[in-house]
């Protein structure tokens, strides 16, 4: 009896709704996570074509090196690089954290928060000050 009062009185998670996903409160060890999977696709789907390509304008000739400098020079080409530097900063960043997860440093709940906050302060931080070089700031 006392089992089945101790099972009632349990919370029950349940698949979310579409319409909840805005609401739902994602701890900040999900949103490194999620972040991870969007960063790594952004780096295989874009990173790789993205950078091959600036490879191959810098090299062929001339005229191409005069492109990839344009590119690279122009405020759009450089939003898509910080788009990359951010997605290479987290997905690096995380990955150190899941390779530390994996090895079963900081898996209590605790750590594994803290290390969740450092990842996104740690990403903010780096991608903050590559973004200022990137824009010439110094
Ligand atoms: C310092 C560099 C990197 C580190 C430490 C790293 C680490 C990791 C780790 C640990 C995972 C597995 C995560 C899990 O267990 O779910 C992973 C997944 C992945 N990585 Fe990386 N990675 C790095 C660079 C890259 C690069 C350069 C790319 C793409 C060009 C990439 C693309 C991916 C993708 C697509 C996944 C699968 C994501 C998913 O299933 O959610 N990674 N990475």
């Amino acid at each position: 009896m006392a089992d089945i009062a101790a099972q009632k009185a349990r919370p029950q998670y349940r698949n979310i709704g579409v319409n909840q996903i805005v609401s739902y409160r994602l701890p900040p060890a999900g949103i490194v996570s999620i972040l991870h999977r969007i960063s790594g696709a952004l780096l295989f789907l874009l990173g790789i074509p993205f950078s091959l390509y600036l490879l191959q304008e810098s090299l062929t000739s001339e005229i191409s090196f005069q492109s990839y400098r344009a590119i690279v020079g122009s405020i759009p080409g450089k939003l898509v690089l910080l788009v990359l530097i951010w997605a290479f900063v987290h997905h690096a960043v995380a990955g150190i954290r899941y390779l530390l997860l994996d090895r079963h440093v900081g898996i209590q709940k605790e750590a594994s928060r803290t290390s969740a906050l450092a990842v996104l302060g740690i990403t903010v931080a780096l991608t903050a000050v590559l973004a200022l070089k990137l824009f010439g700031a110094f």
